[in-house]
């Protein structure tokens, strides 16, 4: 073959990507295209609390067996994602009026149940996602930090380590991919739990980028969240342009896939790069960035474009 999944294989580094149910469920090309070109495939939305219990006790596989079903067909790894976020909570999670005992209770089932299912078929976790503030160099006062403090982060990590003692879990967040004050902040709590041996195995760095991202210090940043021991990945890689986007800005799009895949390629112990979604038919920016798009490898018809073309070339 000669997809990016073929081409990467060399270097050791798996190409992954999101996937949704609505996009899985079209025959034909999203299909061809997800099992040619990748080695990975995150649950875009499929493992999130809100769609997996969406009432209290009725839980819901069918999109998250979906998922796995297929990877598992085309010889492909699975990033689960997530367990522990402030968004996607079902109503009944975010809107119940629940004493920190319960909750912490009810995330502890959460973690079990949904670990525990998929145990042996996940290959990484997502356990903890966005936990750290936009600014000020806190944890973000999510609901599972006001009610539980800190300690759910090590809480939720050893609960997800004894439910699935092979999986490999991770803390994932936005905007920490270069030296700054939200990346300090993370290196911190990564640090802590890593000196009192709590379970965490990896770092993912979302990477949803713009042209203007500044990435001068992508490498030093990787290498030392590397250096404490850990694993790194590129977990939802993006390039969003503002709307209509120019040849000239599909151009530095490509630059900056490439410039992210070469820092992974730098550093040994980074052992996936993940785009989140493949094709700009499916993806979340236009949705969360109005007035953004055309991000992804691959255009709404599934054409390739500059980035498509030069992550091939890198790898
Ligand atoms: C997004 C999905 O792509 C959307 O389809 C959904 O509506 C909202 O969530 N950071 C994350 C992901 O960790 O879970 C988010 O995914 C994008 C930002």
């Amino acid at each position: 073959g000669s997809g990016l999944r073929h081409r990467g294989r060399a270097s050791g580094v798996k190409i992954g990507t999101a996937a949704q149910p609505a996009a899985m469920a079209e025959n034909g090309a999203y299909q061809a295209v997800l099992s040619q070109e990748f080695d990975s495939v995150t649950s875009e939305s499929q493992m999130k609390w809100d769609i997996v219990e969406p009432a209290r006790g009725a839980y819901d596989w069918t999109s998250s067996e979906a998922l796995v079903r297929f990877a598992e067909a085309n010889g492909q790894i699975v990033r689960g994602h997530t367990l522990v976020w402030h968004d996607a909570l079902p109503g009944w999670v975010a809107n119940g009026t629940f004493s920190p005992e319960q909750l912490r209770d009810l995330l502890r089932e959460h973690i079990q149940t949904v670990v525990g299912r998929y145990k042996g078929r996940v290959a990484a976790w997502d356990v903890i996602n966005e936990p750290i503030a936009d600014t000020g160099g806190k944890l973000r006062p999510s609901l599972w930090m006001t009610a539980l403090g800190p300690g759910y982060i090590a809480d939720a990590l050893r609960w997800a380590h004894e439910a699935d003692p092979g999986a490999k879990l991770y803390i994932n967040d936005y905007g920490v991919e270069a030296v700054n004050a939200k990346s300090d902040a993370l290196y911190n709590v990564v640090r802590g739990l890593r000196r009192d041996g709590v379970p965490v195995d990896g770092v993912g760095f979302q990477s949803h980028l713009a042209l203007s991202t500044n990435l001068t210090t992508l490498d030093a940043n990787l290498r030392r969240f590397a250096d404490l021991g850990l694993d790194i990945a590129i977990t939802e890689m993006d390039v969003r342009l503002p709307l209509p986007a120019t040849p000239a800005q599909h151009v530095a799009q490509a630059g900056l896939y490439t410039r992210v895949l070469q820092a992974c390629l730098a550093v040994a112990r980074c052992v996936s790069y993940t785009v989140w979604g493949f094709t700009d038919r499916y993806s979340w920016v236009p949705y969360a960035y109005p007035g953004w798009g055309d991000a992804c490898l691959f255009d709404a018809t599934y054409q390739p474009k500059p980035a498509y073309q030069q992550l091939r070339q890198l790898l």
